[in-house]
């Protein structure tokens, strides 16, 4: 048999999850699992509305329309877009990384460029798909190169996995707007920030001026489904949509029913606001006691947190991958999201916030 290799490499982070749980096997004793990108505060309580699904129903056990079901797009369109944008410009993914990989294919584009700490995901999905990889260190540094990046596309993940910093919207926007008139494409994969806003959030709205803007979207971490496998692609570009649409029949033949419904639900109904607000409210302030917490015992990597907010759901800890393994902490070693600053990344780690505090404190208390 022949194979067609890729080159891309299996997660580093699922090597390190099944190092741990061995580790945990072997000595008998519980490790705190913050290597893992989930959102573990609580669950989103979602019995209610299942109980109101019928699921002896066409809806629930025919193949849905490969672009997604009307239902949820238009809660889409209402929920992120304040119903200002069209039916015609949101596709529904299975989950982000599948959404991430669509979007690469579909881009005709000499290189994508990335955070100089970014979601390795990324860069796998590119060598699958031979897309070159380029980096960008901050704002700045894109526009001083303006020229170069012409026929290019840029990656903003905010809160950025893996700093867990928060730039201020209106530089974003700023930025935005001088790359999109350039003609550089940009990608906002940014599935951290609704778990910290809701249907009050402009800024999704604030893209929708940008013809060379793509949203891609999960909710994953924003309603902690990520077992649903469920996110959406956003564009007004109608040549992007057109082939985009295309790609996804495809791909997936239309995405699972069950989870479209729920999120519709979800996204629409009072039992689903209910349901999402008190997800929401309990993960935020779970995530802001545990930050507080690292700060006030000096943990927090403060230098990485100097012209932005430590927000969350990851955080960098000035103590490495081994050091938090010793105190039966897992965590993924910083080194893992930068090819540019590996060296100095080792002696710092990342962690996920997002875990109840009295075991978060439990833990960190051994230091
Ligand atoms: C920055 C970023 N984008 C996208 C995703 C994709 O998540 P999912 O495929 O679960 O929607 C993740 C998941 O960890 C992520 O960290």
């Amino acid at each position: 048999m022949q194979i067609r290799k890729s080159g891309a490499k299996y997660s580093a982070i699922v090597g390190i999850g099944e190092r741990i749980r061995k580790q945990s096997v072997e000595t008998g004793e519980e490790y705190l699992l913050l290597n893992r990108g989930v959102n573990a505060v609580c669950n989103v309580d979602i019995d209610p509305i299942v109980q109101n699904i019928d699921f002896n129903s066409n809806a629930m056990q025919v193949y849905p329309p490969a672009q997604g079901r009307q239902e949820l797009r238009e809660a889409i369109n209402q929920h992120y877009f304040d119903n200002k944008s069209k039916l015609a410009n949101i596709s529904v993914s299975g989950g982000g990384m599948s959404a991430l990989d669509l979007t690469f294919q579909t881009l005709n584009v000499d290189q994508i460029l990335l955070p100089e700490y970014y979601w390795g995901s990324y860069f796998q999905v590119m060598t699958i798909r031979e897309i070159q990889s380029g980096t960008y260190t901050n704002f700045d540094n894109l526009l001083n190169r303006l020229p170069e990046i012409k026929n290019s596309a840029v990656i903003i993940c905010d809160p950025n996995n893996p700093i867990g910093n928060k730039v201020d919207d209106k530089e974003i926007l700023k930025t935005v707007d001088i790359l999109n008139n350039n003609g550089t494409t940009v990608i906002i994969d940014s599935p951290y920030r609704r778990i910290f806003c809701d249907q009050d959030d402009q800024f999704y709205q604030d893209l929708l001026e940008f013809e060379n803007v793509i949203i891609v979207e999960s909710f994953s971490k924003s309603l902690g489904l990520s077992g649903q496998r469920l996110g959406f692609i956003h564009s007004t570009n109608t040549e992007f949509n057109t082939e985009l649409g295309i790609r996804l029949m495809y791909a997936t033949n239309g995405i699972n029913a069950f989870s479209q419904i729920l999120v519709a639900n979800l996204l629409t109904s009072e039992q689903g606001k209910m349901a999402r607000q008190n997800f929401k409210e309990i993960t935020v302030e779970g995530i802001r006691q545990n930050i507080n917490f690292l700060q006030k015992k000096g943990l927090l990597a403060s230098e990485f947190y100097t012209h932005s907010k430590a927000l969350g759901i990851f955080v960098i800890v000035n103590k490495s991958e081994e050091e938090l393994l010793e105190k039966r902490i897992g965590s993924v070693s910083l080194s893992y999201f930068t090819k540019t600053k590996k060296t100095e990344a080792a002696q710092y780690a990342r962690i996920c916030v997002s875990v109840p505090p009295d075991k978060f404190k439990h833990y960190f208390d051994n230091f």
